[in-house]
């Protein structure tokens, strides 16, 4: 019976046999979290802050022996914690030492088209891309990603990914000191084959790949020491498909300052908080001293929803990452009671309607790289409106922009967003201003961020043009042209 649902929405039973045996819990939190390095940078002449960023392979303990073939950044797995403030002129020299095409993408920020590192922006092996651009936005935890074209679930399950901090001046009453009251919480599910990384078996699988064991920042079974009354994690969901529904053991509840594109106006005290692949949540825990709670992924809680748990894993439970709070904890700062003023978006003059129609398809068309589906005029806002109709779970995921999810009182969704989750059957209205940047030949991208779904053609291209322009075709850059 269980197949013959399957079959019924047009899945392959894999998925479904895979969520269900991987109902895990407990791990043994026997490795100190590693915290990936803050990545040294340069000032050149015109001030410009320059990041070197270079692809590579190489092999990382993930927990099955020091042999599993993984890629990363600067190192063998993800990749350094790059830090910038909002006002600085930044340029990354991103190198390509792997021995296939690749790119970078900066998930979140606002930039040119031409910067973005999304499909058109290759880099080929050996050759070196060095995009540039203004950081003009709030305080966030952004992060970076391949994103080439029916690979980006392959490169970023082998372990290209990082995050990307931006500070401003409203972040200085929350804890700020990155590694120890400031940490980064990249989760991610692995499957292994015997001692390797097992990116294969979820290719033919509609969701792609469910792992069956957490790596919290690449470490297995983490634990991280807790020094302070409060500690900040920033919580960046990089799998491919798993949705996580975080909360603390022992009822510990915590505090939303964040979400993926920066701080919510007001801080509001949840118990748990759900993100699906691409999300960030930032959080602030008051640990009581000598306790040692756990980070944890319950089912989500979805309603009713049939179909949520068994397509992107969601009714799985997972420990994540131990905190272990010293005896003696420093004071630290209570949370403000404001955070950001709301961003004035201003009022929508234009609807878009966004149908996804199947787990390759947006409006019934999968990813062509030559068309270009949306022509946006600059200075505009815009609804977009995104209607999952088609039987399985999906998220949306918009460049450029961080988005106001309307219709709403859910806290998760009360900041700026650039990613939101679709569950079957679900409408999402969504506010955006596309404040500049014109450019008819480059386009970005909306995508599922469930990463088999983006490689599978769940993708459309839109430009941003003055008024009156028209999109031309897309050019495609070559690192270095
Ligand atoms: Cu995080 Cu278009 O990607
Ligand atoms: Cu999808």
């Amino acid at each position: 019976a269980l197949v013959v649902i399957g079959g019924l929405v047009g899945y392959t039973s894999y998925a479904w046999i895979t969520a269900r045996t991987d109902t895990v819990g407990k791990v043994n939190f026997t490795h100190a979290l590693r915290i990936p390095p803050l990545a040294p940078s340069t000032v050149d002449p015109s001030g410009t802050r320059v990041f070197d960023l270079d692809l590579r392979s190489g092999t990382t303990d993930l927990g099955h022996g020091p042999n599993s073939e993984t890629w990363g950044v600067n190192g063998s797995y993800l990749g350094p914690t790059v830090r910038v403030r909002r006002g600085e002129a930044v340029r990354m020299n991103v190198h390509n030492s792997l021995g296939e095409t690749s790119t970078l993408h900066w998930h979140g920020m606002h930039l040119p088209a031409a910067m973005d590192g999304g499909p058109h922006q290759m880099v080929e092996p050996g050759a070196t891309w060095s995009p540039q651009w203004m950081v003009n936005q709030p305080a966030a935890t952004l992060w970076y990603h391949p994103h080439l074209h029916g690979a980006t679930a392959e490169h970023v399950y082998r372990g290209i990914a990082g995050m990307f901090l931006i500070d401003d001046d409203s972040t200085r009453d929350l804890p700020d000191r990155y590694g120890i009251d400031d940490i980064p919480v990249i989760v991610q599910d692995k499957k292994f084959d015997g001692d390797q990384l097992d990116a294969r078996s979820g290719i033919f699988a509609d969701t792609g790949v469910l792992g069956d064991e957490i790596l919290v920042n690449g470490t297995p079974g983490p634990y991280v020491d807790v020094t302070t009354q409060r500690v900040r994690l920033r919580l960046l969901n990089a799998s491919n498909a798993r949705v996580y529904n975080f909360g603390f053991s022992d009822g510990l509840g915590f505090t939303l300052v964040g979400t993926d594109g920066g701080l919510i106006s007001k801080p509001v005290d949840l118990q748990n908080i759900q993100l699906s692949p691409g999300e960030r949540a930032e959080i602030v825990v008051a640990v009581p001293s000598g306790t040692n709670p756990v980070l944890r992924s319950a089912p989500a809680q979805l309603g009713a929803d049939f179909f949520n748990g068994r397509f992107a894993g969601a009714a799985d439970s997972f420990d994540v990452l131990q905190l272990r709070a010293a005896a003696e904890l420093e004071q630290s700062a209570p949370v403000p009671m404001s955070l950001a003023a709301p961003h004035d978006l201003g009022a929508p003059t234009v609807t878009r309607k966004f149908d996804l129609t199947s787990s390759t398809t947006i409006n019934n068309r999968s990813m062509d790289m030559s068309r270009i589906d949306e022509v946006v005029t600059v200075g505009t806002t815009e609804v977009w409106e995104i209607a999952n109709i088609s039987g399985g779970v999906h998220n949306f995921h918009v460049h450029d922009v961080q988005f106001r999810v309307l219709d709403t009182d859910d806290p998760s969704l009360s900041g700026p967003k650039d990613t939101v989750y679709l569950p079957p059957g679900v409408t999402r209205r969504l506010l955006m201003r596309f404040t500049d940047f014109s450019d008819p030949t480059s386009p970005y991208m909306f995508h599922c961020h469930l990463l088999r779904h983006e490689d599978n053609g769940l993708m459309g291209q839109f430009v941003v043009v003055k008024p009156g322009e028209t999109a031309v075709a897309p050019m495609h850059s070559h690192a270095g042209n």
